[in-house]
């Protein structure tokens, strides 16, 4: 029962949380004023009926994939704040609306999935339109997970094309 009334309450969060924050934006500001309101993360799985060639590369190729049975296999040796800790980079926008919560509350997206590189993809999802998703993307998009400390620690810095499709 409670759980339900707490599914029904995120999902009422979900819907009207951003169309409300899109009107206040609408109102003073005019158009473009509130880009991320109304768009909101759909994980990889709602990528796939029109994307099978990128889809099936990603998942068959790239570690981000499977990103979080990587640290769930280290779960044990963490303890819960420093498990968290993971979730930033080996998830999809933990910490952000509409972000991953846990594996139980968000499961399609607990991997790092397309729009950790591409963003929110609800809008695009209904529209299809290439306007509605980030497709020029530069480096800046992957040093907020691969950053100057990571690179360091691996000896690794990732090049534009790689770990994608
Ligand atoms: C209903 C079909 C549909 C779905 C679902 C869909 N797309 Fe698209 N997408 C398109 C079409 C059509 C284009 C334009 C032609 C192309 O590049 O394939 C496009 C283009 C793109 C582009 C290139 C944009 C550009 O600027 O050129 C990216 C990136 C993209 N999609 C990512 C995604 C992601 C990520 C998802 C899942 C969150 C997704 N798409 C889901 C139809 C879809
Ligand atoms: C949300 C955080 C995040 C962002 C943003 C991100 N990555 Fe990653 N990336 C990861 C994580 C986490 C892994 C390791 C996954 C694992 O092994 O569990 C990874 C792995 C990789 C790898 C290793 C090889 C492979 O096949 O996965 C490459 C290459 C890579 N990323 C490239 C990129 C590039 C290029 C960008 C930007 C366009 C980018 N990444 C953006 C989190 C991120
Ligand atoms: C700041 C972002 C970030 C955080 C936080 C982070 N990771 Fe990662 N992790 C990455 C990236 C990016 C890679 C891919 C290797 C690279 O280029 O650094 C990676 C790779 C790994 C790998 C190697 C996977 C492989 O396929 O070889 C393991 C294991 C891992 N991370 C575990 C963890 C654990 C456990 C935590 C939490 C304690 C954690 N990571 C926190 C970004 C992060
Ligand atoms: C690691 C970052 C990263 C991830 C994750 C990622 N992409 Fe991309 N994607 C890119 C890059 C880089 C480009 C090329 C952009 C450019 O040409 O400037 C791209 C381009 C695209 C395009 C345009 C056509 C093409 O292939 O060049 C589509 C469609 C697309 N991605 C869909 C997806 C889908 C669907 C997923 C998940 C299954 C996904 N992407 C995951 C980085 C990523």
């Amino acid at each position: 029962m409670l759980t339900r009334a707490k599914n029904i309450l995120s999902r009422t969060l979900c819907i009207y949380v951003p169309l409300s924050l899109c009107l206040l934006c609408y109102m003073p500001f005019g158009s473009g004023g509130c880009e991320a309101g109304g768009n909101a993360y759909v994980g990889s799985d709602a990528c796939m009926e029109c994307h099978e060639t990128e889809y099936k590369n990603f998942k068959t190729f790239a570690h981000k994939s499977n990103s979080f049975k990587t640290i769930k296999a280290m779960k044990k040796r963490l303890t819960d704040e420093e498990f968290r800790g993971c979730f930033k980079c080996h998830t999809t926008a933990y910490g952000e609306p509409g972000g991953f919560k846990s594996e139980a509350e968000t499961p399609h997206l607990k991997n790092a999935g397309c729009e950790v590189c591409h963003g929110p993809g609800s809008v695009h999802v209904e529209t299809g339109d290439p306007e509605d998703i980030d497709g020029q993307l530069t480096l800046k998009a992957c040093e907020t997970c691969h950053n100057s400390e990571r690179v360091g620690a691996f000896h690794y810095k990732p090049l534009i094309y790689g770990g994608a499709h």
